[in-house]
């Protein structure tokens, strides 16, 4: 009898260099470093270097100067773009930002200074949809700045402080790759047919904007705000459940423990002193003991999505503006998988059970 896996749960489809997973246990290992370690020492354009190098399998020299140069590049196709950042929705806005690129823009090849230059146009193309939603025109980049620093600029429109752009840097850091997610596994199944970079990042945006997915911050957001007092955590929680909904930034497909990712950015979070991380604390210690009790066998705790919606918001961007944040970021690990995958050169196509009907013999 065929019995068919349609979560995929503990099916092994590549190996791979560039991130690591232990659910069990916590832990995160980001191309040979510890996630913990690694937001506190890299800038994003090193951590960028090395997710690339691993899923190259070659050494990327810097990531500092071409990206600087790539959001330049970036900002000169913006004209091009026509009505793409006329999107309400961010993520739906960088899609179709990218997909107007031409694999001469950025991309054609996949190979390290191809994913820089889409790299590059990533935050561009964000902070440009994000003014142009306030009704505000673009601010064009800096390349001498860090990505970090450049991408609060372009969205602010004022020089962002240090402790801005210390959290902003340490989250794009985090989440820059996370092993086989769904996104990751769209980007390496489009690669694998021998298609180029940008299609795979733009169908990996189509997969993260679920809210299973890399949509939850902002409702996590949302959450805080319809709360509002620590007091009042357990009882909106219960109500929560009682109407059938999910609890936003709670519970993972890998994790059996608190995603490491969420102290991470909790730790990232203090120092901007964010009203918010107090509230923030007092449900996810609700939310966690209501699951225990609901769930006892099906351990569900707090995911990178809890503390990412407190660390942007702290830092000043608009809860829509947190999920396109997130492909920002990812958009180096997908490249680092690309690459990984061409160099397999082996397609993806697995098998599905029929159930359906068959013509009477
Ligand atoms: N709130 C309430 N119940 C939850 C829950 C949550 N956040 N996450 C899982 N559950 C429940 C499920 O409803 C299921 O209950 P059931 O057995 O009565 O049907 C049970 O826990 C097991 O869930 P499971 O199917 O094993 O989870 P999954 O691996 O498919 O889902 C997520 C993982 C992330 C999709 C899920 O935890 C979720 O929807 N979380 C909220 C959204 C979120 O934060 N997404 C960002 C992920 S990084």
């Amino acid at each position: 009898m065929t019995i068919s896996n349609p979560g995929l749960e503990g099916v092994v489809v590549a190996d791979t260099a560039v991130s690591d997973v232990d659910g069990e246990r916590g832990h995160l290992v980001i191309a040979g470093a510890d996630v913990e370690q690694l937001a506190r020492t890299a800038t994003f354009e090193e951590a960028s270097a090395r997710v690339l190098a691993a899923g190259a399998g070659a050494p990327v020299a810097s990531a500092a100067g071409p990206l600087g140069a790539a959001r330049a590049d970036a900002w000169e196709l913006l004209p091009r773009l026509g009505d793409a950042l006329d999107h309400p929705d961010g993520m739906d806005a960088l899609r179709t930002a990218l997909a107007h690129l031409r694999p001469a823009d950025a991309g054609a090849t996949g190979d390290p200074s191809n994913a820089l230059r889409a790299l590059g146009a990533g935050p561009v193309f964000v902070a440009a949809w994000s003014r142009r939603r306030a009704g505000q025109p673009p601010i064009a980049p800096d390349p001498s700045l860090g990505h970090a620093a450049d991408y609060l600029r372009m969205t602010l429109g004022r020089e962002p402080t240090a402790a801005a752009v210390a959290a902003m840097n340490a989250y794009l850091v985090t989440v820059i790759d996370h092993a086989m997610s769904a996104s990751t596994f769209t980007a390496r199944v489009i690669a694998s047919t021998g298609s180029d970079l940008l299609s795979a990042m733009v169908g990996a945006i189509g997969a993260l904007k679920g809210p299973l997915h890399g949509g939850a911050p902002g409702p996590v957001l949302d959450m805080l705000d319809a709360v509002g007092r620590p007091e009042d955590a357990e009882r909106w929680i219960l109500g929560e459940l009682a109407a059938g909904r999910r609890i936003m930034g709670m519970g993972h497909r890998v994790y059996r423990v608190r995603d490491p990712r969420a102290a991470v950015l909790e730790e990232a979070a203090r120092p901007l002193s964010s009203e918010r991380l107090e509230l923030a604390r007092a449900v996810e210690a609700a939310a966690s003991k209501i699951l225990r009790e609901r769930k006892p066998d099906r351990p569900l705790a707090a995911n990178v999505e809890f503390y990412t919606a407190v660390l942007l918001d702290a830092v000043g961007l608009p809860r829509e503006q947190f999920s396109p944040t997130f492909a920002i970021s990812r958009l180096a690990g997908w490249s680092a998988h690309v690459m990984e995958q061409r160099r397999t050169g082996r397609l993806v196509r697995p098998s599905s059970h029929y159930i359906g009907p068959r013509p009477a013999a």
